[in-house]
């Protein structure tokens, strides 16, 4: 099983967009995928679900209203399934980001991760608590990048916070790659901002998202777009696309960097 953080510094680069998109790409692949939404506003829909009672996620584990294998929910991809953020009262938000940033993390997760393949964690903006919580978990990370004028940066600050982790608290973390978003090949500022991460970062993936209205369509519903347009429309096929690179590339850490740790974040109770 292996753990995947999709962590950016910066709101509204696409993080929850390349999350459930490639965990439906991962599905399709035949592996065992769970999304995580730890984004306390929740950007993981719950029309996910195979029927309408499936509100609960994680702040109901969390709360001890729902037990932790009875938290993710179906969808109609058998390989794929979803940890919704789950009911939460704004009066509970407090305790809420506190259980995620502790302990109560990993009783809610430890249970349930080692039935998939893969685990991905779709993070809130920032470099915050919850997002380090799920560094401390992972075994990799992947940073969204919006191509746009002055956004290289705030990647050298996710990249910074990646490897301040790994330094400190969880040996076993490894970037496994900056996924350009957002693209517009038409755009001057973009074609110059991709440029710029290019230059600046090693590990730029291959393939890069484009700009297109139907991933807004998709999104408003809070669904993948392969449940809208089918899993032929091109950016559907440019998620797996990227599965198939981001395989090769895990693979490829793996074996260059012997049998990694275990996360420290897992033992933490
Ligand atoms: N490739 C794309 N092309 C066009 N629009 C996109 C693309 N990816 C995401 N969007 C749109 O941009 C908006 C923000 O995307 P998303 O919610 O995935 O970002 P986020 O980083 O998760 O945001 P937040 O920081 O609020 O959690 C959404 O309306 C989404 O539909
Ligand atoms: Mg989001």
């Amino acid at each position: 099983m292996r753990r995947i953080c999709v962590l950016a510094q910066k709101g509204g680069v696409g993080k929850t967009t390349v999350s459930l998109n490639l965990a439906v790409a991962f599905a399709r692949l035949g592996r065992r995928t769970l999304l995580v939404d730890l984004d306390p506003q929740g950007g993981v829909g719950h029309s996910l679900g195979r029927d309408d009672t499936a509100l609960h996620g994680l702040a109901d584990v969390l709360m001890g209203r729902v037990a932790p294998d009875k938290g993710p929910i179906r969808t109609r991809l058998p390989a794929f399934s979803v940890l919704a953020r789950g009911r939460l009262d704004p009066i509970d938000a407090v305790e809420y980001e506190e259980a995620l940033r502790g302990g109560a993390l990993a009783r809610a997760l430890d249970p349930v991760e080692p039935g998939y393949d893969l685990v991905l964690y779709d993070t809130p903006a920032g470099l915050g608590a919850i997002t380090r919580a799920a560094l401390a978990r992972a075994h990799f990370a992947l940073v969204p990048f919006q191509a746009e004028a002055l956004s290289a940066r705030s990647v050298s600050h996710a990249v910074r916070v990646v490897d301040h982790v790994r330094e400190n608290e969880n040996p076993a973390l490894r970037l496994l790659g900056i996924l350009p978003t957002m693209v517009d090949r038409a755009s001057a500022d973009a074609v110059a901002a991709l440029g710029q991460v290019w230059e600046s970062q090693p590990r730029v993936l291959e393939t890069v998202i484009p700009r297109a209205t139907i991933f807004v369509e998709a999104s408003r519903k809070g669904v993948p777009i392969s449940f809208v347009h089918g899993p032929a429309a091109p950016e559907a096929r440019r998620f797996g696309m990227l599965a198939d690179e981001l395989e090769q590339a895990m693979e490829r850490i793996s074996r260059e960097e012997g049998a990694a740790d275990e996360p420290t974040g897992q033992q933490e109770h």
